[in-house]
């Protein structure tokens, strides 16, 4: 099964789709995380990403598409993967959609997890972080067993970067300009489907499995 996570940032795609990647035993493909990674570990890459990132802003395609061309061909991918902040502009969909086509695949689903602005500026000033291993809390409503730790690596967590409230309102602002042409694209290829993120994280994951079935 091949899924694409679409939403504005802080949907909950990342959380999602963690969630299916246990259930399906399929990989969960975050460029976000990608880049984050790069950047902890200074790469050429990821020195490149941090400028756009930290404006709220895309990382140009050229350095994004072939980063998950090539990641979608490993070995681990044959039985299906989710995309998770990928693609993110018509160009990059166009480059999914032509590297599966040169295979004879396509994608299986489209899952817009639809969330008010209003709503994801109150969820991302209580998002926490781990930079370690990735995984994410929220103060509030979804938080670590112990305070400020990670339940997985028990590294200290953090405010991501791009989580301070102006760049919260710019990534918002590129997501409606550029992401949000991506639900009329998929809803013109068939695959789109619509869940309300304003639910428990519980009842989200719930419609998402009745879409993708047991
Ligand atoms: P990326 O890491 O993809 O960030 P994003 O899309 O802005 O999305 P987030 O990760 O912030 O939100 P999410 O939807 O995953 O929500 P989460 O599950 O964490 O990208 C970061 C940057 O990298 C971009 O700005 C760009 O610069 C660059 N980039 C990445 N991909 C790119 C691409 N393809 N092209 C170009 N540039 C790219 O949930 C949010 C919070 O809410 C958490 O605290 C969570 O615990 C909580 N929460 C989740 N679900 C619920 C619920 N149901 N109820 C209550 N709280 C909930
Ligand atoms: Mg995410």
């Amino acid at each position: 099964m091949k899924i694409i996570m679409l939403g504005a940032p802080g949907a909950g795609k990342g959380t999602q789709a963690k969630l299916i990647s246990e259930k399906y035993g399929i990989p969960h493909i975050s460029t976000g995380d990608i880049f984050r990674a790069n950047i902890k570990n200074d790469t050429e890459l990821g020195k490149k990403a941090k400028v756009y990132m930290d404006k709220g802003e895309l990382v140009p395609d050229e350095l994004t598409c072939e980063l998950v061309v090539d990641r979608i061909a490993q070995d681990d991918c044959k039985k299906g993967f989710i995309l998770d902040g990928f693609p993110r502009t018509i160009p990059q969909a166009d480059a999914l959609k032509e590297a599966l086509q040169q295979r004879g695949e396509a994608m299986d689903f489209a899952i817009d997890i639809d969330v008010p602005d209003d709503f994801i500026i109150n969820r991302m000033g209580g998002r926490r972080a781990c930079p370690n291993c990735g995984a994410t809390y929220h103060i509030v409503n979804i938080p670590p067993k112990k305070e400020g730790l990670c339940d997985v690596c028990g590294s200290p967590l953090v405010l991501r970067d791009d989580d301070q409230p102006e760049t919260v309102k710019k990534r918002l602002d590129v997501y409606h300009a550029q992401t949000e042409p991506l639900i009329d694209y998929y809803k013109k290829e068939g695959i789109l489907r619509k869940v309300d993120g304003t639910q428990e994280m519980e009842q989200v994951f719930a419609a998402i499995t009745s879409v993708l079935g047991e």
